[in-house]
């Protein structure tokens, strides 16, 4: 296939600056309220679209929507049924990949260098998801009864699923939620972010095309303090599956208290990423820096807390400052760029306010530490890759998710100790461990509290594999057969016989 060329905003069938609608019960609708919110291009503020806001009173007819669905001919669908709708979903996607990536791009401002190179992940996701519709399966379990009972257990879907998306990845995130909840026999309503809601929006559009029933998926674009929170505590939602930070997580199981929902957290985290001087230097150095720098740090599982043994401290932190001044930053979508903008004012403030954090504590910045102004990049939101040296455990800088390129390099000598100072944080996502050592690399991979631990690479993903976090970084697995279980109920069945 001939590589598409990069779309500007005014050309983007979809980003054109006109008015969109949400998705309800199959149908293009205004907000009840008229309300609408802008989108823009955080890398260079221009419009891109109109979007209708969705408070409680859409939120309503949404999940009124869900439950219609839910109990109509959806629920006859079988398996396989299912899976061909998936197929054909993917295949839509897979058609339009260019046109979804360059949205994504536009809307939070990710590079197409990343944005593309997502596609065979994303894929395979709704391939996958596909291939569990057909392998969900109880069990006949042996009881120990007097007399004749038979027992077993159906697996059954959860029901109306909420999900509630951050703008880091839209079109991996709004995937990640309607893949199983097809795959199982679930609806969904869709609350994408504010910040960036017109993949989820374009999704909506695509899955009816692939021949999605009316109501089965519902794209309801609004806030998080109105859409978001009637969402998360709607008494007729059975499950919110949320991504997004540790405070709204907590948020939503308060909100989720009323009718006892299910829920799924995937939080952020603050991930320990350990060098050790036995390590693959060369391998090191650009796995570590772009654990951190590749979406602008915008990423959950990022290896933020960069432990470096001591006696090769200096010459690893200076390579990695070194190769992340050798990143291009600018407007993603130029495809030569690998940084792109921060994805709102909110972050950039947030970000540059840990530059100023990180200072007083009496970190240095090696590389980076300011935004960018020069020329284009003052339209957006840029701020280089940034590297702080001589951090100790205790700063803000070594303990808080800051959600941007930021590495907090911090040393260490003993290794006994590391695995204590590396667990000493309130979150549990991702980690690293570089070394050629096997069984130091086992002993930390076992010792480290976090859903998943990375040796010699960082951020590898496979639909097939379980992803999720131990403590604040939440609770509930997304990826792997482990995900599909979180969209089903199981029921017990006793049939006596004698
Ligand atoms: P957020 O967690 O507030 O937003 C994520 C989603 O939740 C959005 O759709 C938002 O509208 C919704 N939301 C917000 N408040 C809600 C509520 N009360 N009830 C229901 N839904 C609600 O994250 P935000 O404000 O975009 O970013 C703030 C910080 O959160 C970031 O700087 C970063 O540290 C962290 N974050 C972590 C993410 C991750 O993947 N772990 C993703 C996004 C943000
Ligand atoms: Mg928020």
């Amino acid at each position: 296939m001939a590589q598409a060329q990069p779309i500007s905003f005014n050309r983007h069938p979809y980003a054109d600056g006109s008015a969109k609608k949400m998705l309800i019960d199959g149908q293009w609708v205004n907000a009840a309220s008229g309300k609408t919110f802008e989108s823009h291009n955080p890398a260079t503020g221009e419009l891109l679209a109109t979007v209708a806001e969705g408070d409680k009173a859409d939120i309503d007819s949404a999940v009124a929507a869900a439950r219609r669905a839910f109990e109509g001919p959806w629920s006859k669908f079988t398996p396989f049924e299912r899976q061909n709708l998936l197929l054909k979903f993917a295949d839509l996607i897979e058609k339009h990949f260019d046109e979804l990536s360059t949205l994504d791009t536009l809307d939070m401002g990710a590079p197409l260098s990343r944005t593309r190179a997502g596609k065979l992940r994303v894929l395979g996701m709704l391939r996958f998801y596909a291939g569990q519709a057909t392998s969900i399966h109880g069990e006949t379990i042996e009881n120990s009864l007097p007399g004749e009972v038979f027992s077993y257990t159906l697996k059954e879907p959860v029901g109306v699923v909420g999900a509630i998306i951050p703008w880091n990845s839209p079109l991996t995130a709004s995937i990640w939620k309607i893949g199983p909840a097809l795959a199982t026999g679930c609806t969904v309503v869709l609350k994408p972010a504010e910040e960036a809601p017109l993949t989820p929006l374009r999704l909506g559009e695509l899955a009816l095309e692939a021949g999605v029933p009316p109501g089965v998926i519902n794209v309801v674009p609004g806030y998080g303090e109105t859409a978001g929170a009637a969402l998360a505590a709607h008494p007729d939602v059975d499950k919110v599956a949320f991504t997004g930070s540790h405070l709204t997580g907590q948020a939503i199981v308060k909100a989720s208290a009323g009718n006892l929902k299910r829920v799924s957290l995937e939080l952020g985290g603050k991930s320990p990423d350990i060098v050790f001087a036995d390590a693959d230097i060369d391998a090191a150095v650009p796995g570590a820096a772009m654990a951190v720098f590749a979406n602008s740090g915008q990423i959950c599982s990022a290896g933020t807390r960069l432990f470096v043994e001591q006696r090769i401290y200096d010459e690893f932190v200076g390579k990695v400052a070194e190769f992340g001044k050798g990143l291009k930053v600018g407007n993603g979508i130029d495809p030569e760029v690998q940084i792109g903008p921060l994805v709102s004012q909110e972050q950039l403030s947030r970000v540059t306010g840990y530059f100023d954090v990180g200072q007083k504590e009496g970190a240095s910045a090696v590389v980076g530490g300011k935004r960018l102004t020069e020329g284009n990049l003052g339209k957006g939101y840029f701020v280089p890759p940034t590297v702080f040296a001589n951090v100790r455990d205790e700063m803000r800088i070594a303990q808080e998710e800051i959600f941007g390129p930021v590495i907090s390099a911090i040393s260490f000598k003993d290794a006994d100790e590391l695995v204590k100072r590396a667990n000493a944080t309130n979150f549990g996502l991702g980690s690293g461990v570089w070394t050629r050592d096997v069984s130091k690399a086992h002993k930390f991979a076992k010792a480290i509290r976090a859903g998943s631990v990375w040796v010699n690479c960082y951020q590898a993903m496979d639909p097939a594999v379980p992803f999720g976090g131990y403590k604040m970084s939440g609770y509930g697995r997304e990826s792997g057969i482990q995900h599909v279980e979180e969209y089903l109920n199981v029921k017990a069945v006793w049939i006596k016989t004698a």
